[in-house]
């Protein structure tokens, strides 16, 4: 049975892939391609490989010149992707009023603040049905280290966020913070009432001065480890039993009024969760808005508000 091309791809679009614009100058002008087709082939000699579909433009331009450079994308140049894919039509020497282009060696275009370049001549050719590897020499690289890569997966651009320990420490502790002022609250006495309302300043409490962590790493928990990612939400799960224990016990002296109070307790994470979302609030700021979420929280389930002293 042959596989067919819509099969493939559907594999193949799983295959996260650097993105790279591979240039030239032939003739008096530039031509360049988006391409994900590319692989290092041997540091010694330092050569390079692209593949390249023969209709396009820039495979002509490319074998008439003899050079070509291969510049590795930021996180930033989505859109300059996007054009030298022809997304937006434009084509040819036209595509390179988006971006700073300098030259090396060859005189291929180089873009300025890519993650990498590499300035080759064209030694070989391999023809594959639609497509020809192009094997360059490089005869120069510009590197800026430190660059996070622009990626494609799944059809869309993607980012590689750098993730490093401190960040992952910094939401731990958070969460440690969090149980911990949890656990004293839960252990003090009064009406469930009472504990509900001090549990949600609590929450508050801790999380309102700190929100940049908050966000930071929700923008970054998607690239961490999945063991460390695990032990998170093993912390989270516990706040999240916590809470559902103290709504159902509530509910159980009648104190509450909650249908479903497993739904009711992640509607109140939800709520208490969106601090995230504002700006870092300290002091006399997050003694107010713990409290009057604390409130909002209170009305939400128990039969009695305001909590009684
Ligand atoms: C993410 C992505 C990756 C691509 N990779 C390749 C590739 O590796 N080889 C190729 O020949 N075309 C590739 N293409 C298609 C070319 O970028 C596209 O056909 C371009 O318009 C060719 O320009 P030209 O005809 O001016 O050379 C890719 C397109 C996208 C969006």
């Amino acid at each position: 049975m042959s596989l067919s091309p819509t099969e493939f791809r559907s594999g193949m679009r799983q295959l996260a892939a650097a993105v790279n614009v591979i240039t030239t100058r032939h003739d008096g002008a530039r031509a360049g391609m988006t391409a994900t087709a590319v692989m290092s082939l041997t540091a010694e000699p330092p050569q390079i490989a692209v593949a390249v579909n023969r209709s396009n433009a820039s495979y002509a331009a490319i074998t008439g010149s003899g050079v070509f450079a291969v510049n590795v994308l930021a996180n930033d140049h989505a859109a300059i992707a996007s054009r030298f894919a022809g997304a937006d039509g434009v084509k040819g020497e036209a595509r390179f009023s988006a971006g700073q282009w300098d030259v090396l060696e060859t005189g291929a275009p180089i873009l300025r603040d890519c993650a990498a370049s590499f300035d080759c001549t064209l030694v070989q050719e391999v023809a594959f049905t639609s497509h020809v590897v192009l094997v360059g020499l490089v005869r120069a690289v510009r590197v800026a280290p430190g660059t996070t890569p622009l990626l494609f997966m799944d059809g869309a651009w993607a980012s590689l966020v750098r993730a490093n320990d401190g960040d992952f420490a910094a939401y731990e502790q958070l969460i440690g913070e969090l149980t911990g002022a949890l656990d004293a609250v839960l252990a003090s006495q009064g009406s469930f009432t009472r504990k509900l309302h001090d549990f949600s300043a609590a929450f508050i409490r801790v999380n309102a001065p700190v929100v940049d962590v908050l966000r930071d790493f929700y923008t970054r928990e998607t690239f961490a480890s999945a063991s460390r990612l695990d032990a998170i939400n093993q912390r989270k799960r516990e706040v999240e039993h916590k809470l559902q224990d103290l709504l159902i016990r509530g509910v159980g002296t009648g104190e509450f009024e909650a249908r479903d109070p497993v739904a009711a307790a992640d509607a109140i994470l939800g709520l208490l969760n969106g601090i995230h979302r504002r700006p870092a609030a300290t002091g006399a700021q997050a003694e107010d808005l713990a409290r009057r979420l604390a409130d909002l929280v209170v009305a939400m389930v128990a039969k009695r508000h305001p909590v009684p002293a």
